[in-house]
C-alpha cells in the first residue's frame, strides 16, 4: 500500500491547526511528525506538547520520527501526546532491542530509521518485530534538501531482505521527496513516503499528494 505522508516540519507553526486541516482534506493518509533535540541532530523542531495539542484535531495516524538520543527516556510520553507509529535511530538508541520493546509496550508501532551512513543491515536482526523500516535520504535535521539517489540500494536491499522472509513492514524514505525523485524511491521497493517541503509549498496541496501517489504507485516494485 502506498502511503504518503506530509512532513509538518514544513508547516506553517503560527497556524498548525488550519496545517492539519489541510492536509486532512488534501488526502494525506497520515501526519509525519519530526521531533528534533539539538543533540543527535543539529536543530530543534517540537516536542510532546505539540503533538499533544494536535492530536485534539485529528484523528489521523501520528508517524513521530524522533531524532532524539534514547529516545527509550520519551516513549511513554509521545505515547500519551497520541504517538501511533514511533520511529527511532538505530544510531541513537544505546539499546535498540529494549527500545523497541518500550514502544511495542506502549501500544504503539514500532519502526527504526537509519541515516545515511549507517548501513541497513542493522536493521535486519530487529526486522520480525518493526512495522516499518525508514531510510533516510537526506541527513536528518533540516528540511528542503537534495534527494540522494545513492541510497537506493539501501532500499532495494532491505526491500528483497523483506520479501525474502515473507514478512509485512513499511519501507519508508524520508528526504527530498518530490513528484521529481518519488518514482525512483518507489521503483526502489519504498512504499511509504515523507515529504515536506514539496507538499507544504504545492500550489495545490491536494493535487500535489495526488499526483505522488499516482507516480508512487506507477513506478511501486515490491
Ligand atoms: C529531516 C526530516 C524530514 C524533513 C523532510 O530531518 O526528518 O522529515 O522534514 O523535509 P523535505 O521533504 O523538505 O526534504
Ligand atoms: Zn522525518
Amino acid at each position: 500500500m502506498i502511503i504518503i505522508s506530509p512532513s509538518f516540519l514544513s508547516a506553517d507553526f503560527g497556524r498548525l491547526y488550519e496545517e492539519t486541516e489541510s492536509m486532512a482534506q488534501c488526502g494525506a493518509d497520515w501526519f509525519h511528525l519530526d521531533v528534533m533535540d539539538g543533540r543527535f541532530v543539529p536543530n530543534i523542531s517540537f516536542g510532546v506538547p505539540v503533538i499533544k495539542a494536535l492530536r485534539k484535531h485529528s484523528d489521523k495516524t501520528f508517524d513521530v520520527h524522533l531524532m532524539i538520543d534514547e529516545p527509550i527516556r520519551y516513549i511513554d510520553d509521545f505515547r500519551h501526546a497520541g504517538a501511533d507509529i514511533i520511529t527511532v535511530h538505530t544510531e541513537a538508541c544505546s539499546d535498540v532491542q529494549k527500545t523497541i520493546d518500550k514502544i511495542k509496550s506502549c501500544g504503539c508501532v514500532p519502526s527504526l530509521s537509519v541515516k545515511p551512513g549507517t548501513p541497513v543491515e542493522d536493521t535486519f536482526k530487529y526486522l520480525d518485530q518493526v512495522g516499518m523500516v525508514l531510510i533516510m535520504t537526506v541527513e536528518p535535521g533540516f528540511g528542503g534538501q537534495s534527494f540522494m539517489e545513492d541510497m537506493m540500494p539501501k532500499v532495494k536491499l532491505l526491500r528483497e531482505e523483506i520479501n525474502r522472509r515473507g514478512l509485512e513492514v513499511n519501507v519508508q524514505v524520508d528526504g527530498g521527496i518530490s513528484a521529481e525523485t518519488i518514482a525512483s524511491a518507489a521503483g526502489a521497493g519504498a512504499n511509504a513516503f515523507v515529504a515536506g517541503s514539496a507538499i507544504f509549498g504545492a500550489e495545490n496541496r491536494g493535487e500535489y499528494i495526488s499526483g505522488l501517489r499516482r507516480a508512487a504507485e506507477a513506478a511501486f516494485r515490491g
